[in-house]
């Protein structure tokens, strides 16, 4: 949610920023914005839209500074706006702050400045870190503030420091003062920063893939800490101001390719990768010999398993519910992350909390972390990000290695995800006994299922063509297939703006069942197999109603549906059939998204990662 990046070095600073915010973009796209220092004074562009409308006016400005600051953001104070985009700058224009996160107690500091004559130039909630800055400086006006002017005896470090204690919220910071141009600053709490250390210069971005080629070695900010950069030297600093070091890792811009490939868009770049994410996430799990393991310490026997996430995430616990309860036989609870910790859950020592997150960032699953560790449960993280804050928050990690995901829908992830959640209820089931031989053959052979069923695309693309015209379409199915169900409905809607439902198949007839009318498509999932009957019948009483019923089942059950058109797939395991029939379902969605001519990457309204509450 926003992306932040910052330069300084002996290379002329915008298209670097430009670059890197374009690589960003997939975190935040309703405004972007970037400030420029050169002979003591900030040049600042700002457009309300797409990162790409800052390219002519930065082109324009033709800057030979060497040192800036840039963000890409999703709005959360302040509608996306030119004035409310970033960076923010000081009332005397000597700082200039970009932001990721939100500062919690804006409205109190923002009062407390008004009340001393600060005039604020925009809603946001960042201005008041410039404006702080700002005052920190002089004498008297603000309660922290007994030093002299800044250039004399205050540093900017100094008066960042000066300046976060008053901060509540999170935030990834870049910063910059017009009276000491040879330093970038940066700050984290709660929101992912790295340092880059390059060839060519320092780099601050909110991600990796936001670094130039010459970046060589990444530092990862956390929580509390502040680095001052300068063009080739980086000093890190705790709360206290006391210097600390930190210990780099080695980064290579081409493992982290980010280029679409020559396909059209990430989202179907992403869905053909699916079948190598399952199988280098799935290596995690078997030696070469192919016996299976775990790499984490986890509790013998847990009381209970919570399984907490959001969005998509969140579908794939309640996958994951399903199959550890058949399997392994310990009773699985799912919550969604932004309600767990309201609903005071009974979490309690003995039991295992499970959180799953691609970003490893989402705001309400870190929280749902913090409180079931606050209750003595032991905390495992699903993530996609090494080093992220829930992979850090959680008492273990097993991650999904989907590599670099770009398009906001998310799709080889989700498949990881799976992937893991079963090897999950596999290694419960064994200790438990239950030995399960065939899920165990079926799981390493999940890549070529997968593989498989991307062969439906044609089928996909035609009913894509039946439906991209409707205003509802509701999917149902059973079980398993009820949890594909929610899966596909949500990216149905998520990048193409057709209003979609997803329901237990036998729940429609307690209510939804009145909005079916002649021509509404119903999507209907059969592929467990125990249940087909039960679903035909379901989808008898949607046909007669003059439901369009667009089925997918496994091979061999086709005569059994009434259904316009049917995706038939191979079967695999009946446990790992969400795997497989969710790939048709992505391609229905992107095929839809596509007639009706979505920005599919980028859909309206969204971020990649949601670091808000
Ligand atoms: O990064 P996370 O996995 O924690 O994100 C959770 C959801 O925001 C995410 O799955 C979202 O629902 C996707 N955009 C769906 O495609």
């Amino acid at each position: 949610m926003c992306g932040i990046v910052g330069y300084i070095g002996d290379s002329k600073a915008s298209p670097l920023l430009l670059e890197g915010l374009r690589a960003l973009e997939y975190r935040g796209y309703d405004s972007a914005g970037a400030a420029l220092l050169l002979d003591g004074a900030f040049h600042t562009v700002r457009r309300a839209g797409r990162v790409e409308q800052l390219k002519e006016p930065l082109n324009a400005l033709n800057s030979k500074a060497t040192i800036g600051i840039a963000h890409t953001r999703w709005a959360t104070h302040g509608a996306p706006a030119e004035p409310n985009a970033h960076p923010h700058l000081s009332a005397d224009e000597r700082w200039a702050v970009v932001h990721n996160g939100i500062i919690e107690n804006a409205d109190e500091l923002r009062a407390d400045l008004e009340a001393i004559g600060v005039a604020f130039a925009s809603e946001t909630d960042t201005e008041v870190i410039p404006q702080l800055l700002e005052r920190v400086g002089m004498d008297g006006d603000f309660e922290c503030a007994a030093l002299e002017n800044l250039g004399e005896q205050y540093t900017p470090l100094e008066a960042l420091l000066d300046v976060l204690p008053l901060l509540k919220g999170s935030w990834a910071l870049g910063i910059l003062c017009a009276d000491v141009p040879d330093t970038l600053l940066c700050a984290c709490q709660g929101s992912p920063l790295l340092v880059g250390e390059g060839e060519n210069g320092m780099y601050l971005a909110s991600d990796y893939a936001a670094f130039a080629e010459d970046v060589h070695k990444v530092y990862r900010i956390i929580d509390g800490e502040i680095g001052v950069l300068t063009q080739n030297s980086v000093t890190f600093y705790n709360p206290a101001g006391q210097e600390i070091s930190k210990t780099a890792e080695q980064f290579s811009r081409k493992e982290q390719s980010s280029d679409k490939g020559g396909y059209a868009h990430f989202m179907r770049k992403e869905i053909d990768e699916q079948p190598l994410a399952v199988r280098r996430t799935l290596a995690h799990f078997f030696s070469d010999d192919g016996v299976f393991r775990l790499s984490v310490e986890l509790p013998v026997k847990p009381r209970k398993i919570w399984l907490v996430a959001c969005g998509s995430a969140y579908h794939v616990c309640m996958t994951g519910k399903y199959v550890m309860e058949e399997l392994a036989r310990i009773p699985c609870e799912v919550a969604v992350a932004s309600e767990f910790r309201y609903q005071y859950p009974l979490i309690t020592q003995g039991d295992l909390a499970v959180f799953v997150s691609q970003s490893g960032e989402t705001a309400d699953t870190l929280a749902a972390v913090r409180e079931a560790s606050s209750r003595g449960a032991f905390t495992l993280g699903i993530v996609n990000v090494p080093g992220s804050a829930i992979a850090r928050a959680c008492g273990a990690v097993l991650p999904t290695l989907a590599g670099m995901e770009i398009a906001v829908a998310t799709t080889k992830a989700y498949s990881a995800q799976l992937s893991v959640l079963y090897a999950l209820a596999l290694h419960f089931a064994k200790e438990a006994g239950h030995e399960a031989p065939e899920l165990e053959k079926a799981l390493r052979q999940l890549p070529e299922a997968i593989q498989a069923a991307l062969s439906t695309e044609e089928t996909a693309q035609f009913i894509a063509e039946q439906i991209a015209d409707a205003e509802h379409a509701y999917f149902i199915g059973r079980n398993l297939d009820y949890a594909a169900a929610l899966e596909g409905s949500l990216k149905l809607k998520e990048i193409s703006y057709l209003h979609s439902e997803a329901y237990p198949a036998g729940e429609l007839k307690h209510g939804t069942i009145s909005l079916i009318e002649a021509g509404t498509p119903v999507i209907a999932l059969a592929c467990n197999e125990r249940l087909l009957p039960k679903t035909a019948a379901n989808i008898r009483e949607v046909t007669a109603r003059g439901a369009r019923v667009f089925a997918v089942c496994t091979n061999g059950n086709e005569d059994h549906l009434d259904a316009d058109a049917v995706i038939s797939l191979a079967a695999t395991h009946p446990l790992l059939m969400p795997s497989v029939e969710v790939i048709p379902l992505q391609l229905l969605s992107y095929h839809v998204a596509r007639i009706r001519g979505c920005d599919i990457d980028k859909p309206k309204n969204l971020a990649k990662s949601v670091t808000v509450e």
